[in-house]
């Protein structure tokens, strides 16, 4: 398994380009099910979980093809697929393939979907996007792990989410795509990566209103149509970016960043002293040689992600005082406590909290990447810390983050990729 090397020390600056989101990009692959035809999706990060989507779509019977031109753009055709079964062995290895449900249900009458069970950051249940496509009208079984799902006709109803999930809410818009009538969907996640489906879902010849606010209402179609549709920036790889420069004391400018996804993070980047300036398409973050602390507490969109919690506990870890970083939406997401510990980071867990001590000095040595969003922390840990990290296991990092050494090595970062 590779590993990443990394001497901590210099202060980073330079550009670096933003991906194409991860997490928007696997709604639309998704979203390609409800049509047949041939698709051009553009701005598609190369990353892991990408690939495991595109095999799950080729199993189902379609075809994924990269742009022989154009490295961001995915061609997927979806003209035979004939499939309804997402295997245990394509779910285990992503989630998000929970996606298929609500599309597949939609065109084909019948899914199978294996249950994607717990992960590292929690137990992460799918039990409200099958109450929710129960109220569409499809008759759900449970079954040697997994879910068997089948309707003749979907048919719009309103539907509360009790908790905003965004999985939840984007596999219920695509499946009211396809129902028909009208669905109201309320309390559901806000998400900008659920504004860039409710837009391909338009795109594809649905009526969509109230994007980005708390319902959401569909008209379905009795038929959808093939599209074009670009991606929108990873916000997720931004915020990653914006604390690289923060904890290094540097100066980056994000290009194809789209600031007004990250207001969050500005305002508490600010809190520890960065100056950070915005326009169209940019971020440049300058930051100071120690942080002031800020206390944090993870929200569904538009507060703070908790995708972005780790790496900001990094950078709390140099602070000037003291802070506590409060997860409210995953029940066991500290895994990198234990490993910024090893850094010489001073951290203690209370219940849903860390309180975390800054110290002056962090010092490198070997660690252990448990999940996508901590791995993230560990390489930003690792690129202050004195000497040298290395961190071991970064296939979780490969899942979602496109290039990252090359991004950080070209704006000074001493980072190398060990293979095995
Ligand atoms: C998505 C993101 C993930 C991010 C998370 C929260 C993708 C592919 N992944 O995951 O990176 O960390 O949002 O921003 O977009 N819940 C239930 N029942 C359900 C569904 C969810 O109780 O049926 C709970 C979860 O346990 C969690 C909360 O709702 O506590 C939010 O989770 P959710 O928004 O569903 O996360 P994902 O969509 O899986």
């Amino acid at each position: 398994m590779d590993k990443l090397k990394i001497e901590g020390g210099p202060t980073l600056s330079g550009t670096i380009e933003i991906s194409g989101a991860k997490n928007a990009a696997l709604p639309l692959m998704a979203a390609t099910l409800l049509a047949p035809g041939a698709y051009r999706l553009s701005r598609v990060p190369r990353l892991r979980d990408i690939h495991s989507f595109c095999n799950l779509l080729e199993h189902l019977g379609a075809t994924c093809r990269w742009d022989e031109s154009e490295a961001a753009v995915l061609h997927i055709d979806t003209t035979h697929v004939k499939g309804w079964k997402a295997p245990y062995d394509l779910v285990r290895k992503m989630r998000a393939s929970v996606l298929v449900l609500g599309p597949l249900l939609a065109r084909m009458g019948r899914a199978k979907v294996s249950l994607p069970g717990g992960c590292a950051i929690g137990a992460r249940p799918i039990d409200l996007h099958l109450k929710g496509l129960r109220a569409l009208g499809a008759e759900m079984e449970l079954r040697d792990g997994y879910v068997e799902a089948t309707a003749l006709r979907l048919s719009g109803t309103a539907y509360y989410f009790d908790v905003p999930t965004v999985t939840g809410t984007e596999n219920l818009m695509m499946a009211a795509a396809l129902a028909q009538g009208e669905t109201l969907l309320e309390n559901v996640a806000r998400e900008p990566e659920i504004v860039a489906l409710g837009k391909m879902l338009e795109a594809m010849g649905a009526t969509v209103e109230g994007l980005g606010t708390e319902t959401i209402r569909i008209q379905g179609a009795p038929e959808l149509a093939a599209v074009g549709f670009e991606n929108i920036p990873d916000r997720i790889e931004t915020g990653t970016y914006m604390v690289a420069a923060a904890i290094t004391g540097g100066d980056l400018l994000l290009e194809g960043a789209d600031p007004s996804a990250l207001d969050a993070v500005i305002v508490k980047l600010r809190e520890t002293g960065c100056s950070i300036e915005t326009g169209p398409g940019f971020i440049r973050v300058q930051g100071v040689e120690r942080p002031e602390s800020a206390d944090l507490t993870t929200l569904p969109y538009p507060g703070f992600p908790t995708d972005l919690q780790a790496q900001f506990m990094a950078l709390m870890c140099v602070a000037k005082g003291a802070s506590v970083i409060t997860e409210t939406i995953f029940e066991n997401r500290f895994m990198h406590v234990a490993e910024l510990k090893r850094l010489g980071a001073d951290i203690r867990i209370d219940g849903r909290s860390a309180v975390v001590k800054g110290v002056e000095a962090l010092k490198g040595a070997p660690l252990m990447a448990t999940d996508l969003r901590a791995s993230a922390s560990l390489v930003l840990a690792g690129l202050r810390a004195e000497g040298t990290t290395v961190v071991n296991r970064v296939y979780h990092l490969d899942r979602g983050y496109e290039a990252m050494e090359q991004k950080l090595a070209a704006v000074g970062a001493r980072i190398e990729r060990i293979r095995e």
